[in-house]
């Protein structure tokens, strides 16, 4: 792109300000500001310009019901399992992950997947994730075709990590990375912020930026070419997800859904965890900051929280439903910052207070858009304990203790049982659960 051209394309969205300093730039800044201006596309300006005139509006959840949810067990929890099964064996499944955040309340500067959470070998999240998918690619004997969806500000470490770990035992050609989209910051007049003279602030589109990157990159008619039917959706801070867990494939194929949740009981009524809602025949994720005290405090006959169920972002979907979500447009939520921003001498200023907006868009937002969705419940303590903030709840400490108290339990299911404090750790390829303790040959001298 040259001048001329950028000049065009800003004045078409009324953003010529964006090339205010361009004569004080050298030729190194011209470039990157041009090569920058090329990645804004006018049409998705505008859409931000109209999200920000209607304002963060929070949609009226006040009619909200809860959702039936299914608890599978006995009888019900085979089938679903088996049906999960034959998926796997086909070939007809895939791991996407979104691993695009930024990690900030954690206060790592990395990619959060690198972070280090192996209690024992202090392996990184995407250990954990990778060797899982493994451990089902040889159970089944199918490859799990694994997406992983970074940002431009970690991409390349992304790689690196997956390169100097040797995939964590993954054949490469079935790991697919691909970067999510990039969204200018905008004042409240709806003007482009610059972050220096030569530099247009920009963040990431959310994780519901995932459905266009899928399909910009390639990843969707790659999943199509592979025979891929269903998706299991996940996020990089929770190690422990059981990713293409059979008996949620299985219930989500028995349900002929486009969308399946799995939820869990919430630990406390003001939880910070989207809850999932019904109006009339659809649904919809409302966050926790939307919740009112009396919809988190609300409670049934029996006593037990009315809105119980939490969702801790564990999804699958069908393919071809992405597919045909990938042409739609999704809401924009606006986040008000503070953005570092050039005044009228030139000069980069840090603000004390929120000055501009990013935007971004939500995987869940697509729920009310499915033609069939299904709730599957499970127990909390089994697979969700996120790494979210560097201490107190959900920080690596309560991460790591919730992943040893797992396979503790495990051990005492395959008849071992860990004295005291004795720290443990387990190699996913080595056992997805405590059945694969007991089938290898009865570990650590258990009968
Ligand atoms: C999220 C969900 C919440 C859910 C909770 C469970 C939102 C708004 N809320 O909260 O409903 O109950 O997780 O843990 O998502 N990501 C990207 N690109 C982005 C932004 C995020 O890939 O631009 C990824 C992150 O890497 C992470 C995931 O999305 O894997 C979640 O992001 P995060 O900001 O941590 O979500 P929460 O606010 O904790």
């Amino acid at each position: 792109m040259n001048y001329a051209e950028a000049e065009k394309r800003l004045k078409s969205c009324g953003q010529e300000h964006v090339l205010a300093y361009w004569k004080k730039l050298n030729k190194t800044e011209q470039t990157a500001l041009l090569q920058q201006i090329a990645t804004i596309d006018p049409k998705s300006v505008k859409y931000c310009q109209s999200a920000l005139a209607k304002g963060a509006e929070v949609p009226d959840s006040s009619k909200g019901r809860a959702p039936k949810v299914a608890v599978l067990k006995g009888r019900k929890l085979a089938e679903a399992i088996a049906a999960g099964e034959k998926e796997l064996k086909a070939g007809r499944v895939a791991a996407l992950l979104v691993a695009g955040g930024q990690g900030s309340r954690l206060g790592y500067d990395g990619p959060k997947g690198c972070y280090s959470i192996g209690p024992v070998t202090g392996a990184p999240l995407f250990y954990f994730h990778a060797r899982k998918i493994l451990a089902r690619t040889i159970r089944y004997g199918r490859a799990i075709p694994f997406y992983v969806m970074t940002s431009e500000a970690n991409n390349a470490a992304t790689v690196k990590c997956f390169e100097e770990n040797d995939y964590f035992g993954l054949n490469p050609d079935d790991v697919f990375f691909f970067t999510q989209g990039m969204w200018p910051g905008m004042d409240r007049d709806g003007r482009i912020i610059l972050d220096a003279p030569g530099h247009v602030f920009m963040s990431p589109d959310g994780h519901g930026g995932l459905i266009a990157a899928l399909k910009r990159s390639g990843a969707l008619d790659d999943m199509k070419k592979r025979g891929i039917k269903s998706v299991f959706f996940f996020q990089v801070d929770n190690p422990l997800v059981e990713i293409a867990d059979p008996a949620f494939i299985g219930y989500h194929i028995l349900n002929k859904s486009e969308y399946s949740l799995k939820l869990c009981a919430k630990r406390d009524p003001k939880e910070k965890v989207g809850v999932p809602m019904q109006f009339g025949p659809t649904f919809r994720m409302v966050e926790y900051t939307e919740m009112t005290d009396e919809q988190c405090n609300r409670r049934g006959k029996d006593g037990q929280l009315y809105f119980l169920y939490g969702s801790p972002a564990i999804h699958v979907f069908d393919r071809a439903f992405l597919q045909r979500e990938a042409g739609k447009a999704m809401p924009l939520h606006l986040a008000f910052k503070k953005i570092p921003y050039v005044d009228a001498k030139g000069q980069v200023v840090k603000p004390a207070e929120p000055n501009g907006y990013k935007f971004e868009k939500f995987i869940f937002d697509i729920l009310p858009n499915a033609k069939v969705a299904a709730f599957l419940a499970f127990d909390q303590k089994d697979e969700f304990s996120p790494v979210k903030n560097a201490e107190g709840g959900d920080s690596p400490a309560t991460c790591k203790a919730d992943m040893q108290a797992k396979w503790k339990r495990w051990l005492a299911e395959a008849g071992v049982e860990v004295k005291g404090d004795l720290p443990i750790e387990i190699d996913p390829a080595y056992a997805v659960d405590a059945a694969d303790l007991r089938r290898w040959g009865l570990c650590l001298g258990a009968d």
